[in-house]
């Protein structure tokens, strides 16, 4: 057994308190605010289908290869990365690989923030009575408002700013990893609520086909590149935020069980939002592929007629917030490491140097939404290029160096120790997927997407 290291940022005091924090990075607003819409704008079922595959046969693989790493490394992404490659005699170039996550992150966090604005801002219009009664027209100008003020959103984004980096400087340890512990379980059953509320509007079955029902003849390869870029966004990996957080897991833990609990929950919270506002927006006659507002529009009008409801939307909102919030965090921490590690910064300090650079870039996703919103490139506003640019393409190509690493780079004792797996099925199937299978499902599904497999194919077949 190799010596093991350990890390000067820490460690979880358990292997629960890492699954919670895990748990806390994945699920956020990739769950409850962009699953449904991205479901909604590319066609529902089939979608969703290709979705949970990818996080089955390529999100799972890759965060226990995250995760390895990350213990193996003990330091920021970066770091890891450079001293496991040098320790497998390869080149510690691959500590880029670390550095294109911290930008990946960065660039996230980006836009994070200002959606996260939206949601705290969401909190008082709910418990100010906004919603009560309020058609489905009102609640839509409500958001259109919002959305053409840079003022709103700005302010709203600078406070979401300010609070992460206010977490992030105490450490990922402090605080928040205690608040976590029951703002999980309390947004879950919230929107068990509000499946209740979604069984009664009648829509119910509708809104279970539009999940459920697959129909590929309508799904394009784009639409599978954004589903498996998906995969990634939600569970947040292919920039190092699981790698920081497996950085702090203690000795023992069991790398396989504590991945399958993350992505289970992950999973979980997705299909339970979707069950609980396709059929509020089919209730409604809501347009499902609307776009990024979708939940702010259809949600609403759910807390305006339901009982009780000036009380759940706001405790809706609030609990969006802290999802966002402790998903937040984790995006930024990678950097924030390394500032720790090479640059000798106290975490306070940079912390504030991240948390600028990061508001700064986010202005651009507040103005995209109003001032800028007509300036596109390939019919993309800047949030749109940002987040497929992050998401679809970073992410995954990410994941695929991650996966390459694990898989070809570092020995087979070096990952079976780590993983504490014995040579059986487990193990096996693991090292296969992270070898060929993931490798090549990022590959095909790229080529696909910009449409050179097709012309693959045809040159093959000559
Ligand atoms: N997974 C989070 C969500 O679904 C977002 C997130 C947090 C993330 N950390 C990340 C996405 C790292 C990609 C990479 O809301």
């Amino acid at each position: 057994m190799a010596q093991r290291r350990s890390s000067m940022h820490g460690q979880w005091s358990s292997r629960w308190v890492f699954v919670l924090a895990a748990t806390g990075s994945a699920v956020g607003l990739g769950n409850i605010w962009k699953f449904p819409y991205i479901t909604g704008e590319n066609g529902g079922g089939a979608f969703v289908l290709v979705y949970l595959v990818c996080i089955a046969g390529i999100g799972i693989p890759i965060m226990m290869a995250e995760v390895l790493l990350g213990r193996r490394g003990r330091q920021s992404p970066i770091n890891t990365m450079a001293t496991l490659a040098r320790e497998a005699k390869h080149s510690p170039h691959w500590k880029y690989l670390g550095w294109s996550g911290v930008l990946a992150g960065f660039l996230i966090l980006s836009y994070y923030s200002v959606i996260a604005g939206w949601a705290l801002s969401y909190v008082f219009r709910a418990a100010s009575g906004r919603f009560t009664d309020a058609s489905a027209d009102e609640v839509g100008a409500i958001f259109n408002n919002l959305l053409a003020s840079p003022e709103s959103l700005l302010a709203w984004h600078t406070i979401f700013m300010v609070m992460t980096m206010v977490v992030v400087a105490r450490g990922v340890r402090h605080g928040l990893e205690k608040a976590i512990r029951f703002l999980m379980p309390a947004l879950f059953m919230l929107l068990l609520i509000m499946v209740g509320y979604a069984l009664n509007t009648g829509y119910f079955d509708e809104g279970l086909a539009f999940l459920f029902d697959a129909d590929f003849s309508s799904l394009s390869g784009d639409s599978v590149l954004i589903a498996m870029g998906h995969a990634f966004f939600t569970l947040s990996l292919g920039m190092g935020a699981i790698m920081i957080y497996g950085s702090y897991v203690p000795e023992k833990a069991s790398i396989a069980g504590t991945t399958f609990m993350i992505a289970g929950a992950d999973t979980l919270v997705a299909l339970v939002a979707g069950m609980a506002i396709f059929p509020i927006v089919f209730a409604n006659g809501l347009e499902p592929g609307q776009g990024p507002g979708l939940i702010f529009v259809t949600l609403p009008i759910a807390f305006g007629q339901m009982p009780g409801g000036l009380f759940f939307g706001t405790l809706f909102f609030v609990l969006v917030v802290f999802a966002a919030w402790s998903s937040a965090i984790s995006l930024i921490e990678p950097a924030i490491t390394w500032l720790v590690e090479n640059k000798g910064m106290k975490r306070a300090t940079a912390s504030i140097g991240a948390g600028i650079v990061t508001w700064f870039v986010g202005l651009g996703t507040v103005l995209s939404f109003n001032l800028w919103s007509g300036y596109t490139l390939f019919d993309k506003t800047f949030f749109d290029l940002l987040d497929y640019l992050t998401a679809n393409i970073m992410l995954p190509l990410g994941g695929l160096f991650i996966a390459v690493f694990a898989g070809w780079i570092m020995t087979r004792e070096a990952t079976q120790d780590e993983l504490r797996m014995r040579d059986h099925v487990g193990y096996r199937l693991w090292r296969f997927l992270v070898r060929y299978v993931t490798p090549a499902a990022v590959i095909v599904v790229f080529l696909e997407a910009t449409g050179l497999l097709g012309w693959l194919m045809t040159v093959l077949e000559r």
